[in-house]
């Protein structure tokens, strides 16, 4: 802050701040990316101010039109950023006042306090609209890879040991859920976020009459039934981050999903499953080993889903010992939200187009799938339904597994007689039971990878997603 800075805060400052001071605490390198809700908040601002005579008509009409003007200069890379007015909020108001006497009427009633904070409530509603619009494209993306390889199978997995078979797009589909409770978790903590604190001051309102509902009006900062919400609590609305913690903790769940998912790809597009190849623009290769395609877009989601989670306990940590209300650490929110908004939104992103990019290789699928023990659960059931108790049932095939691997076979390759002989309940149509069409066919209740039942959960998806279906 320059002594004769524009908006220097008062009289009181004898000299500025020495230039380590000043680099030390500006903000305006990162939280420039808040002009466009700082502008708009402010010209909110301007029009309340007017409505209740503080401002007059040309007053207003000469703030709006200079705030329009410098928000477009700053879009077109044209704005003059200032270092040593700290922050982008003293940067456009010094902007302003140099254009029009009438700027310096603009902080009537106002303090930087209550200014970043809705600044900051305007930029996480505008990210969560665009993530939303991410996770369905991702989505999207994921139902339609499940729709063109409707007939692949795999083996599922606990413990990362082949378990049962299920459909390829039944385990997408599983995605499909955890995004979807994703998007609802951004779209819960949009209730909270969507709460107007300006009119709170620095920490105890002002003595004039602003209008907090109309300013709250003016930015949409509205309930369901367009009324207008407003905090209610001067003190917490300047202090409080909760709706950054909420953004940074649903965006760190989204990243630990889709580092789930690119942990799937990295092993599904390894030599030993082979199940899918990742489209090359999505691989890189290797400076040493000629033969290597390396999955870097799903490690580097996998990788960044560590510093998203970092930055949630950051901000955690960032409010935990704070006094009321605001102070200077707050500062140090924006970094750890702009970071995780960005991440995430990469991530998501590149993830969808990885997905589109992506080929099932069936064969291999098919023979993986088709290993006859991932069956040994429904020989149990063949069992139970011949009125075999299922703990006895489950001991009887125990011993047939151990059966075809002394005898090394498989377990459809055991004679109906060797079956006898572990349990006299089995008969010739055990046989039948390794055919996998027969399998899926009998696995359709609500939720289970059958044949019927995925097929209806892709079409429920595909309906509400509005995917177009190729079937
Ligand atoms: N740059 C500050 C922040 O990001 C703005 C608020 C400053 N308020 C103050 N009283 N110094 O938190």
């Amino acid at each position: 802050m320059t002594k004769n800075s524009p908006v220097s805060r008062s009289g009181r400052f004898g000299s500025g701040p020495g230039a380590d001071v000043a680099q030390f605490t500006e903000s305006i390198s990162f939280d420039w990316r808040l002009w466009r809700q700082d502008i708009i908040g402010s010209i909110a601002h301007a029009t309340m101010l007017e409505k209740i005579g503080i401002l007059s008509e040309s007053e207003l009409s000469e703030i709006t039109q200079s705030l329009e003007q410098i928000g477009q200069e700053i879009e077109d890379g044209k704005f003059a950023w200032k270092p040593e007015l700290e922050d982008v909020h003293m940067n456009i108001e010094s902007a302003l006042t140099a254009r029009t006497k009438a700027g310096a009427k603009l902080h009537t009633g106002r303090s930087r306090n209550d200014q970043v904070a809705l600044d900051l409530r305007m930029w996480v509603r505008d990210e969560i609209l665009e993530l939303h619009q991410e996770i369905r494209l991702l989505q999207r993306a994921l139902v339609s890879f499940g729709r063109k390889n409707v007939k692949a199978v795999i083996p599922g997995y606990t413990h990362l040991q082949r378990a049962q078979p299920v459909y390829f797009a039944h385990h997408l589909l599983a995605y499909v859920e955890m995004l979807d409770r994703d998007y609802d978790r951004f779209a819960d903590s949009f209730q909270r976020v969507n709460v107007c604190p300006l009119g709170s001051g620095a920490i105890a309102g002002s003595t004039l009459p602003l209008d907090r509902e109309f300013v709250a009006a003016f930015l949409g900062f509205v309930d369901a039934g367009d009324k207008p919400v407003v905090t209610a609590n001067s003190m917490d609305a300047v202090s409080d981050r909760d709706f950054v913690i909420e953004f940074s903790s649903a965006a760190a769940l989204l990243a630990v999903h889709l580092s789930r998912l690119a942990e799937d790809m990295i092993l599904w597009a390894s030599s030993e499953f082979n199940f899918i190849k990742i489209g090359d623009a999505y691989t890189t290769g290797s400076s040493l080993m000629p033969q290597k395609k390396n999955p870097d877009v799903a490690e580097l989601t996998r990788g960044k889903s560590g510093r998203v989670i970092g930055n949630l306990v950051s901000l955690l940590v960032l409010l935990k010992g704070l006094p009321m209300t605001y102070n200077r650490d707050l500062q140090e929110d924006k970094e750890r939200l702009f970071d995780t908004a960005d991440t995430v939104r990469a991530c998501t992103r590149l993830m969808a187009g990885m997905i589109g990019a992506t080929s099932v290789n069936l064969d291999h699928c098919a023979r993986a799938a088709g290993d006859p023990t991932l069956l040994a659960t429904d020989l149990a059931d063949y069992l139970v339904k011949k009125g075999v108790a299922f703990r006895q049932a489950h001991h009887s095939v125990g011993s047939l597994v151990a059966l075809a691997e002394a005898r090394k076979k498989t377990l459809s390759q055991l004679t109906v007689a060797e079956y006898r002989s572990i349990d006299a309940h089995f008969a010739a149509d055990v046989k039948g039971l390794f055919d996998l069409n027969k399998a899926f066919a009998a696995r359709n209740s609500t939720g289970a990878p059958g044949t019927a039942e995925v097929k209806k959960q892709l079409m429920r998806w595909e309906k509400s997603l509005r995917v177009e279906s190729e079937a």
